[in-house]
């Protein structure tokens, strides 16, 4: 019996593991074990998604909670030791690009325990982001390299990964969809907020570059109030930017303009319930982005560049700085109906190669 870690830390994280573990656990030659390294823990950027993805709680939880870049990544490091040390997986799936993805692949690595990275070779060649760091450690130590997209393949080939070790499964974000769609479709968030499909828009925004100074902040809540005034918006906001609108006196501005609805997080259910109703969503998440290009829904991201270009070249996303925004809202406007095509293997599939991927490497019969 195969004993499979599962890592898991902040939001984005939830929705990658779980159609994972689902997947693993109809499986009888392995066991999964959800590793919860406690990054993110406020019951709407946590307990939510466990609930809304039908996870059980998670079998290890290391309570690591906020710091520091090396505060975050070193406690994950040290506490993590310790369970890989008493538990001795076989496998170590690590996934996509927080502090705590980076901090479990060198744990694994330092103990000869295989690593897996689903969600490996993206690159924003921006390495101001820290995830992009997390991105470039991992997929160095990692052992196997499960990719979103075909650029995943070419950037890690580039990077001199071994072909072998490199298999493309897919976007597992979209298994995370069409496994809750029904749910989705029947939620009753949209109503509840008195909003109408077509008629608002959504946004998210929590990327350092965007909301840790004012100078940045500023002139984002003026085009977000700009934009509010031809279309409505729902704001859904991420702690870290809630603390910093506090801290910069923009929350008034925000919560008071009677045209964007300022709202706590949601769980996954009730935020995708808002997107697939959106004319538009306005973000800077990554994952944001590639639900929207599965949805055909058009996507404003704020940011310089992606670590996910088939979301623009295929996808219905597009990059536009602050100052653009209320022009690329406008060309929005004016085209109706769904935007691009969604990307290959993009099918809701991933978790079933990513399984078969794990099968075969363990040496287990088909
Ligand atoms: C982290 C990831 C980022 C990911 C994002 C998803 C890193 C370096 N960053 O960013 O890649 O896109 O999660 O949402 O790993 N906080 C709370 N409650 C929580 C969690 C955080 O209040 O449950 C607040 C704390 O003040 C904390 C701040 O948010 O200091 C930032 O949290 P942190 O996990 O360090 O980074 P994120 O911005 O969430
Ligand atoms: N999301 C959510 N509730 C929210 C905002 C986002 O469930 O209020 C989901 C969203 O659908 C996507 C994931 O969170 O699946 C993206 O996480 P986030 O933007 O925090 O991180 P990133 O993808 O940028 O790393």
């Amino acid at each position: 019996m195969k004993n499979i870690h599962l890592i898991a830390a902040a939001r984005p994280n939830f929705m990658k593991i779980a159609p994972l573990y689902h997947a693993l656990s109809r499986e009888s030659w392995c066991r999964a074990s959800i590793v919860h390294t406690g990054q993110h823990y406020d019951p709407n950027m946590s307990d939510a998604f466990f609930r809304d993805l039908a996870m059980p709680k998670p079998h290890f939880h290391l309570e690591i909670g906020s710091g520091s870049h090396a505060e975050q990544t070193g406690g994950v490091m040290m506490a993590y030791e310790k369970v890989a040390v008493a538990e001795k997986p076989d496998w170590i799936v690590v996934v996509g690009d927080v502090n705590s993805t980076a901090a479990c692949a060198m744990v694994g690595a330092k103990l000869w325990i295989p690593v897996v990275h689903l969600e490996a070779g993206l690159r924003s060649r921006d390495r101001r982001m820290p995830e992009e760091i997390n991105r470039l450690v991992t997929d160095a130590i990692a052992d196997v390299l499960w990719t979103p997209s075909r650029d995943g393949d070419e950037n890690l080939l580039r990077e001199g990964v071994p072909a072998e070790r490199i298999e493309c499964i897919g976007n597992i974000m979209i298994d995370s969809y069409e496994m809750m769609r029904g749910a989705i479709e029947a939620d009753a968030t949209r109503g509840g907020l008195g909003l109408e499909a077509g008629g608002y828009g959504v946004v998210t925004l929590h990327r350092p570059s965007n909301v840790d100074t004012r100078e940045a902040l500023a002139p984002l809540v003026g085009a977000l109030l700009e934009v509010s005034r031809r279309v409505p918006l729902v704001f859904a906001v991420h702690p870290r930017t809630r603390k910093k609108l506090q801290e910069f006196g923009l929350m008034e501005r925000l919560a008071g303009s009677g045209t964007i609805r300022v709202v706590d997080p949601l769980g996954y259910i009730q935020f995708m319930n808002l997107v697939t109703g959106a004319r538009v969503v306005i973000t800077d998440s990554g994952g944001v982005q590639e639900e929207t290009t599965y949805l055909g829904i058009p996507c404003l991201t704020l940011r310089e560049n992606t670590e996910r270009p088939v979301t623009v070249t295929e996808g219905s996303n597009r990059l536009v700085q602050p100052g653009a925004l209320v022009a690329a809202l406008d060309a929005v406007l004016a085209r109706p109906g769904r935007a691009g095509r969604i990307p290959e293997l993009w099918d809701g599939h991933a978790a079933d190669r990513a399984v078969a991927s794990l099968k075969r490497r363990s040496g287990v019969a088909a």
